[in-house]
């Protein structure tokens, strides 16, 4: 099964054209293409939607004939290329914001109309889980295995699930307020970084003592798998007022003491995790996974439990949003497809009632 995936669901536009033979426990990636209008959103220090929106509408149809492998202007040769060589189509349905999703369901719907090729419509987190399932090098042998810890840390959500088959998800725990990524790219703001913020606090926080400043990890003490972030954030941003103008030593070490508490906090709650669901894998995703120190102290947990599982991270490329683990997350299960004239763009889904309700599995 050859499919072309899409997704759009924030300031990524991306297409992907991913297989997977029958037999094959992985998905291989044989195209992955992303134009991100990142830079147009530096200025407002977060993503402007009608900014994205607009710059979606402009690169979708290049960006699709990209990963068909036609030249990014030959967009008028889409339909015939996606009749010729691809068995499916996939798209993000959400969550994210509303009319970044609406370019590419409303662009795959149309192409699944002209083609009459089966749509499948694919919850943005599954795709984050998914990502662990692509093939990243030959030697490869070994998939994720059931059960497995799922944890997903990116610019919207924070969330622990136990997946005890493909696409079928019981959630442990997710923030109560901003997701870890939000709270890298408010912290970056704060400190004036550009957006996104993670890449940016993560390369000043090098130069900086972790040690330097004590910051509240949220909900440590509680019963809970439940994280939070906001008093972290508060507590950054009266460092900040505290010492105005900030030298840029302080800088760095309030950059590197916000990255230890963040990764502090995701660690606490994986760890009690395991404790209560000692599986064998773990899968990291979202583009916090993208995060050096994050997977440098994850790695380190594990190799000190008695029973170390597998940790499945994918490469910097599948951490952060891309159309190739759209795809992968299609590519798994037997999702049923969609009729393009009925598909529903969805800025919440939920990942957990939305396969309760539409398949049923759990
Ligand atoms: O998964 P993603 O690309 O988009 C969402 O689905 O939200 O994640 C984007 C988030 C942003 O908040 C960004 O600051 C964060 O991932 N991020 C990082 C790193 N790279 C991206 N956070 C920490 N360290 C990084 N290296
Ligand atoms: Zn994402």
């Amino acid at each position: 099964m050859r499919i072309l995936a899409v997704e759009t669901s924030c300031d990524e536009t991306a297409a992907a054209v991913v297989s997977r033979h029958a037999d094959d426990s992985f998905v291989t990636v044989e195209r992955s293409v992303i134009a991100s209008s990142a830079l147009l959103h530096q200025k407002y220090g977060g993503v402007y939607p009608e900014v994205a929106s607009r710059e979606h509408s402009r690169a979708i149809l290049p960006v699709i004939a990209e990963a068909l492998d036609l030249s990014a202007k030959d967009t008028s040769r889409l339909p015939k290329a996606v009749f010729r060589d691809i068995d499916g189509l996939v798209v993000t349905q959400g969550p994210g914001l509303i009319g970044s999703l609406l370019v590419g369901t409303q662009t795959m719907a149309t192409l699944s109309m002209v083609t009459k090729l089966p749509l499948y419509a694919v919850n943005h987190l599954s795709g984050h889980i998914y990502a662990s399932f692509i093939r990243h090098n030959e030697e490869d042998a070994s998939p994720p295995s059931f059960p497995l810890l799922a944890f997903i840390v990116s610019g919207g959500h924070t969330m622990l699930l136990v997946m005890e088959d493909h696409h079928t998800y019981r959630l442990l725990g997710q923030t109560r307020d901003d997701a870890a990524g939000e709270a890298f790219d408010k912290v970056a703001k704060l400190l004036d970084l550009g957006y996104p913020g993670g890449p940016q606090i993560s390369a000043l926080a090098q130069k900086g003592s972790r040690e330097a400043y004590r910051l509240p990890i949220g909900l440590e003490h509680e019963d809970t798998f439940d994280f939070s972030f906001s008093g972290l954030k508060t507590a950054v941003l009266r460092l900040v007022q505290e010492n105005t103008p900030l030298t840029a030593r302080q800088k760095a070490d309030i950059a590197a003491s916000f990255e230890r508490v963040v990764v502090d906090a995701l660690l606490l709650k994986l760890y009690r995790a395991l404790d209560r669901y000692p599986v064998c894998d773990i899968v990291l995703g979202g583009g916090v996974a993208a995060n050096t120190y994050l997977r440098d102290r994850l790695a380190a947990l594990l190799r000190h439990r008695a029973m170390p599982p597998r940790l499945h991270v994918p490469p910097l490329e599948f951490c952060t949003d891309n159309a190739a683990v759209i795809g992968a997350a299609a590519l798994f299960g037997n999702l049923e497809s969609v009729d393009p004239a009925q598909l529903e763009t969805c800025a919440r889904l939920p990942l957990v009632s939305s396969y309760h309700e539409r398949y049923g599995k759990l």
